[in-house]
């Protein structure tokens, strides 16, 4: 597919392998293309003290920030498994990528056998407040 989709699910599903799941068992890996044309990734870092765990879309938007992009022009997200049901970001998640993030920009979603399906993050988050929202 164009604009590099197939670099950005292969990067999510690679960065899978690197996740730190040993209480939920639930591996997931997250890539963001982001305005530099470069790919930043991340996977999910849980934590023996449970509610300290950070989602691997979070990881992937730490690891674009220190970089030094600010724009996300597509993320792609893989977890679960083929016939399971999709692993759709969090809500937490989808507010982290509205910060970075246009209403139309893709957010790709699959599992380790490939593309389960695509949304926009104004499907996935519908009137959310963001930066332009504060009013200063
Ligand atoms: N998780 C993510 O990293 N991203 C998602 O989109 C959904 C859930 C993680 C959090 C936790 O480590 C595990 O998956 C089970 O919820």
């Amino acid at each position: 597919m164009a604009d590099g989709f197939d670099e950005l699910m292969a990067a999510a599903r690679a960065v899978r392998a690197n996740a730190h799941a040993p209480y939920s068992n639930f591996k997931v890996g997250a890539a963001i293309r982001g305005e530099s044309g470069r790919i930043f990734v991340g996977a999910n870092v849980e934590n023996a003290a449970y509610p300290q765990g950070q989602c691997a879309e979070a990881s992937a938007i730490g690891a674009m920030v220190a970089a030094g992009d600010r724009r996300i022009a597509a993320i792609a997200v893989v977890g679960g498994e083929p016939g399971n049901e999709l692993c759709t970001p969090c809500g937490g998640c989808r507010q982290r990528i509205r910060e970075f993030a246009a209403p139309d920009t893709p957010i790709h979603v699959g599992d380790p056998a490939g593309l389960r399906r695509s949304f926009t993050l104004e499907a996935l988050l519908p009137h959310s407040f963001g930066p332009t929202n504060l009013a200063f």
